[in-house]
């Protein structure tokens, strides 16, 4: 294992010792819950809205390592951002994980430990358990869905 993947794997096993922002989120404005029919793991997502931007967000929910550290690192990058920014950071966070890796490579420092993740583009079943909470976020911030499922 190089460096950077020693890194990203301890990225990863924080994040899931230690999620940031779990919880239930009294007052959330959006409550979307995410399922991952392959395992029939789910999480719940709480948006709290300040006009476009998000104030605060918090999940709970039990899952895989991937699926926990995606939430806990989602919801600190999230926090603070408006819609507009994290749908954008959505679909580069989607193409990071779910492209066929000839594109280019993720922007380390505009990813700055979501980069973590990228290493689940080698593991089609695991790309799921990094989406969810993606998924999530798109439907809590677009207001479109209460539950989204990844298949
Ligand atoms: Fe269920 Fe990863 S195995 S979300």
């Amino acid at each position: 294992m190089n460096e950077l993947q020693e890194l990203y794997r301890e990225v990863i096993l924080d994040h899931n010792r230690r999620p940031r922002n779990f919880g239930e989120l009294e007052n959330a404005d959006r409550v979307v819950e995410g399922v991952n029919p392959l395992c029939g793991d789910s999480m719940k997502l709480y948006v709290k809205l300040d006009g476009e931007r998000v104030s605060d967000i918090r999940f709970t929910g039990a899952g895989c390592a991937i699926s926990v550290a995606s939430s806990s690192l989602m919801t600190e990058k999230a926090k603070g951002n408006s819609i507009g920014e994290l749908k954008s950071l959505f679909d580069r966070v989607h193409e990071m994980l779910t492209g066929d890796g000839t594109g280019a490579a993720p922007d380390i420092d505009e990813m700055d430990k979501l980069a973590a993740l990228s290493g689940v583009r080698a593991y089609p079943t695991r790309v799921k358990c990094a989406t969810l909470a993606w998924h999530a976020l798109i439907g809590a911030i677009s207001g479109s869905q209460d539950r989204i499922s990844t298949e």
